[in-house]
Parts: structure tokens; sequence; C-alpha cells
């Protein structure tokens, strides 16, 4: 079975991916540099994907701490890959900043990142000739959407430095595909609202700090480290006054990785751009209740000022994504909230440590 290198593997997203990933048979190499996420995501991960000691988990998923800004250690990974007789035969790149105020504090630090991480990531690659990349993109890059449900055709306008970077690797895997006809096999997955966390209750979302998301804002509540929710805006243009996102069960957006990932090492090179989202339009009140539900108990929250930045509602049209790769979400709003009400009660401080 082909051998991946998972850029951020340790993360969120990446930490549910790598279980679907290893189940599916797929050997694993991640690279992770530990900044925001728990090498315990990683232990678990082993454990969930049911790999033995016997089947050795050293060589179904190798872990090489490190960030995608040095590209020594990328060369490494790629070389020793080919020394063990198995190549990497394709990328799926988390790795990554993502929180907006963060970027408008310090965009620097951000195009340095997720710009200048991806283009050494993807020189190296193109210097060991792995020209699979699936590529974490978002659905920042619609800013205030001119038309809901949104299509991948709608115009890029980012509204901000972490969409901003986004737009750009984007737009450099453009080029690239368009530079090489036939060379390249590259999706670009756009992300709605990710949250939720695996049925088991043992890898889950773990933010650093106080959550800027909704979702680990409402768990934290939930399990007592929070007093209340405030709620950014009740006047909104939306039926209960409250934003309505798209909120996908990471276990969905897992499974469109792999769907994607399938799709590009079997077709002809091409490149892929792809809303994952549900196309279904949830609101923070919604939220909030769906969460209480799961939790046994109502969860505080008060309505305050808007927050800026917000738009009203942004849902994908994720019917692109049914078309070319047969996925779409299977998971409820219930079992996004008893998923993640499962890790956030079973794990009140999340994995405890960073690194
Ligand atoms: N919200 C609250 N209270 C909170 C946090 C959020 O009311 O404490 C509301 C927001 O105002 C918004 C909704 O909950 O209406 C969702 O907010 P999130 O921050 O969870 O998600 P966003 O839709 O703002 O952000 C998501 C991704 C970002 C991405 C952005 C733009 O998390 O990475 O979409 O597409 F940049």
């Amino acid at each position: 079975m082909a051998k991946l290198l998972i850029t951020g593997g340790a993360g969120f997203i990446g930490s549910h991916t790598c279980v679907v990933l290893l189940e599916a048979g797929y050997d694993l190499v991640v690279l992770d540099d530990f900044s925001n996420s728990s090498s315990r995501a990683l232990d678990r991960v082993i454990a969930l994907a049911g790999i033995t000691p016997s089947e050795s988990s050293a060589k179904r998923l190798v872990t090489v701490p490190g960030s995608i800004n040095n590209s020594l250690v990328l060369e490494k990974v790629f070389r020793e890959a080919i020394e063990t007789g198995q190549p990497i035969e394709g990328v799926i790149h988390f790795a990554g900043l993502k929180a907006v105020g963060e970027s408008v504090a310090d965009p620097l630090r951000y195009w340095h990142v997720n710009v200048g991480g991806s283009i050494s990531l993807i020189n190296v690659m193109a210097a060991f000739s792995c020209h699979t990349l699936v590529f974490s993109s978002s659905a920042t890059l619609y800013g205030y959407p001119d038309q809901v449900p949104i299509p991948e055709t709608a115009p890029i306008q980012p509204i901000n430095p972490y969409g901003h970077s986004k737009a750009a690797v984007e737009r450099l895997l453009n080029d690239l595909a368009a530079s090489a006809p036939g060379q390249w096999r590259i999706a670009c997955l756009r992300y709605f609202n990710p949250v939720g966390a695996h049925a088991s209750g043992r890898i889950g979302e773990d933010p650093l700090g106080i959550p800027n998301n909704l979702f680990p804002f409402v768990s934290q509540v939930a399990v007592g480290r929070r007093e209340r929710l405030q709620i950014f805006g009740g006047d909104w243009s939306t039926p209960d006054g409250t934003c309505v996102r798209d909120y996908i069960h990471v276990m969905d957006l897992a499974e469109g990785h792999k769907a994607a990932l399938d799709c590009l090492l079997t077709e002809a090179p091409q490149l892929l751009t792809l809303n994952l989202g549900s196309g279904r339009g949830i609101s923070v009140l919604e939220v909030v209740n769906a969460f209480g539900q799961a939790c046994g108990q109502p969860v505080p929250h008060t309505i305050v000022d808007r927050r800026p930045g917000d738009a009203a509602i942004t849902v994908a049209d994720p019917s692109e994504a049914l078309r070319r790769l047969g996925w779409s979400t299977r998971r409820s709003l219930d079992d996004i909230c008893r998923d993640g009400w499962a890790w956030q009660s079973a794990n009140p401080a999340g994995y405890g440590q960073r690194g």
C-alpha cells in the first residue's frame, strides 16, 4: 500500500484523517512541529486504528518532529522513504496557522508558515518527483459571500491575512499545474466549519488558550472550564437572528480527504478544487441547544454585540464533491454534539500537553 506524508498530522483534522487512512491500509509519515498539537494524539491514533505491536506501529505511522519550513527535514523524509523501498507517493498538507485574529496581528508569520512553508514543501516534492498533493484550503477564501449556498466558482475575496495566505497557495498550485500539464495531481479542499470528534472520544479538538471558534468554546463551557458562551449578535437577518454556518463532522471531513486522495491516485493528473461541507445551514443557537441535549444540561450563554468580520450566512454547495468524489457528509448535528461531548467530557483538559 502507498506511503503518504501527512504534514500537521497530529492536529485536529490531521489526526482524524490519519485514523481513516491507516484503517484503509496506507502507511504514514507524520511531520508535525507540535506548536499547536500533542504527540499523545498520534499515540491514540495508532491505538484507534487497531495497529498491533506485531504489525510494527513504527512502520505504519512514523512521526518526524519538524517544520514544513525546514527543507532539510523534508528532504530527509523523502530520502529515507526511498531507502526503505517505499517512496512517498502523496502528501496531505494540513500544517499551518489558522487563527484569523492572530493573522491580522502578525501577517508576516502567517505568510511565512502558510505560504513559505507550502513553497518549501512543494519544492522538495518536485525534487523527489512526488506530484500528488491534497491541500487544506478554507471557505475563508469566499469572504463575505455574494451567494449561498456557495459554489466553488464564487469569487475569491478573502478579508484577512489568514484567508490571503490560503488564497495565495491555491493560486500557486493552479500556476504549477498549468506549467506542467499532465504532471501534477492536486486537490484544494475548501473546508467549511470542522467540528465534532472521533466517536470513541479518544481524539478531538484541543485549541491553545481561549478558543476562537464556537464549537470548542461551547464544549469548554459545558465541561465547566469556562463560565458562559458569548453569542456574537442576535440581530442578523437569519431565521433566529444568530449567524448560520455549515458545520461538518471532522470524521466526514477525514473521509473526504481519503476520497480526494484515492481519486487523485487513480484518475489522470488533474487539479480539483472542492468545497467540503454539508450544504446544511445551522445557526449558533441551534448548535448551543443541540449541545445542551447531548451533554444533558443547557449551555449558559448571553447574546452580545456582533464580532467584526463575521458574515451572516456561509453554507457550502457541496454538489461538486459528490460528483467528482462520490463523497458527501453522513453525520448529523446530533452526531457532532454527541461525539464532541464524548471527547470533551473524557478529556476536560484536552491532551494536557503540547509537544
Ligand atoms: N461565535 C460565537 N461565539 C463564540 C465563537 C463564535 O457566537 O465564542 C459565532 C460566530 O460569530 C459565528 C459562529 O459562531 O457566527 C461560528 O464562528 P467560528 O469562529 O466557529 O467559525 P467561523 O465561521 O467564524 O470561522 C470559520 C473557520 C475559520 C475560517 C472562517 C472563515 O473556523 O478558520 O470560518 O471562513 F477562517
